[in-house]
């Protein structure tokens, strides 16, 4: 019940019913597709919900960003796919006794792609060339068990950083001839996965539907708040807590953990849940989300004007820059996922805490009722 932390499936999983069936439907034809959302907009949480939850399909998950290096990755994806014939721990098997491996692939009968993944073990390989055949591997199994795998790769855009330029050519040309395999590709720097895929010139375009996760649905959002209020004997002003919800726009983060914060206070109190409420509700989340706002800023410090221009479009302030030192610093913070393009030359900032937060920070005297005020109402 309104549970935040990490990814959640089930009977937390709350809406997608627009998202669901479209993305069921190109998982059925075996359409590759791509999944692009600012960070905590649900993408792991909706393919958890598919895969894990529902488990409507063979599938390996793999998230880019917690592999330090290609070989790392490589590694993971050998054990899922080899795990697929009974293979269990591939990669350690192979540490403590090639022998014994070599034998077990033999009965398997998986001789030919076995036996180079022991080859390529064995020697010096190069890691590119190891990374694109541990996806041969996940392709040839998969042919051979006659099944379609579905192969998620959380956090994609990371995928530049673990390689050198030609990463995604080399990958492109491979991956095409990946019969039974569908691949999603999710990404929460929405710049960059816009680059890899929706840019003319990348090996990428034209490769995956492209699918945007939004906000939750605020009807469907109020829908699970009545019933679980109502349940609770939790008594409450509708518009208000709708008011907070359009003010996050269905954040799923942000939008779960206020109300979290007002079910479990009051639960405790009794209180009802009015404006004023719903307001405190908002500055105590905000509080509670500023080191993960603070590390963001940190961030942009970094470098320089990066945290002034920043601060500016959260204002509403102009800048006395140049404007190709403007443009590069647009084009930086886009690229760390902080802003988006609104229109030419026009920019907004991507999570709406961080902007509360630079408001507040600017204008002592700005209470946060006239920063969601300003803001729900337009
Ligand atoms: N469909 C949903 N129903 C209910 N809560 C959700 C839903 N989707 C996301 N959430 C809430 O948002 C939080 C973040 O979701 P999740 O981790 O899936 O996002 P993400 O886009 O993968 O984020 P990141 O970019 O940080 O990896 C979850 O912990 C949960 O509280
Ligand atoms: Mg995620």
């Amino acid at each position: 019940m309104f549970k935040y932390g990490s990814p959640v499936k089930g009977i937390d999983f709350i809406d997608r019913t627009k998202h669901i069936p479209i993305f069921k439907s190109y998982l059925d034809n075996n359409q590759h597709v791509m999944i692009k959302a600012p960070r905590r907009f649900g993408k792991t949480s909706l393919v958890k919900h598919i895969f894990e939850y529902q488990e409507a399909y063979e599938f390996i998950y793999i998230d880019i960003k917690r592999a330090t290096n290609l070989t790392v990755l490589s590694n993971q994806i050998l054990d899922k796919a080899y795990g697929f014939v009974g293979v269990d721990n591939f990669i350690r098997q192979a540490k403590n006794s090639i022998i014994a491996l070599a034998r077990t692939i033999r009965t398997i009968k998986l001789e030919s792609i076995g036996e180079l993944t022991l080859e390529l073990m064995q020697n010096d390989f190069d890691e590119l060339e190891f990374f694109l055949h541990s996806l041969d591997t996940v392709d040839k199994i998969a042919k051979k068990k006659d099944i379609n795998i579905k192969f998620i790769l959380d956090e994609f855009q990371d995928i530049i950083n673990l390689g050198n330029d030609d990463i995604l050519d080399k990958l492109r040309s491979v991956i095409q001839h990946h019969e039974n395999i569908t691949y999603l590709f999710l990404g929460s720097i929405e710049s960059i996965m816009t680059k890899i895929f929706q840019t003319k010139t990348s090996p990428f375009f034209h490769f995956a539907a492209i699918m945007e996760l939004d906000g939750l649905d605020i009807d469907e959002l109020m829908d699970y708040v009545e019933q679980t209020f109502d349940r609770e004997n939790i008594k409450y002003d509708k518009n208000s807590v709708r008011n907070i919800l359009s003010f996050t726009k269905g954040h799923p983060d942000y939008s779960i953990k206020l109300l979290s914060y007002l079910y479990l206070r009051t639960g405790r109190t009794n209180e009802f849940i009015d404006e004023d409420l719903c307001l405190i509700a908002i500055g105590e989340v905000v509080l509670a989300t500023r080191p993960y706002l603070d590390e963001l800023i940190a961030k942009t410090k970094l470098k320089k004007n990066l945290f002034e221009v920043l601060s500016a479009t959260a204002n509403k302030t102009p800048m006395n820059l140049p404007s190709s030192t403007l443009y590069n610093a647009n084009v930086a913070l886009e690229e760390m996922g902080l802003i988006k393009n609104k229109s030419r030359g026009e920019y907004e900032i991507v999570d709406i805490f961080l902007e509360v937060l630079l408001r507040q920070d600017n204008d002592e005297n700005l209470a946060l009722r006239d920063v969601v005020n300003l803001d729900y109402k337009k």
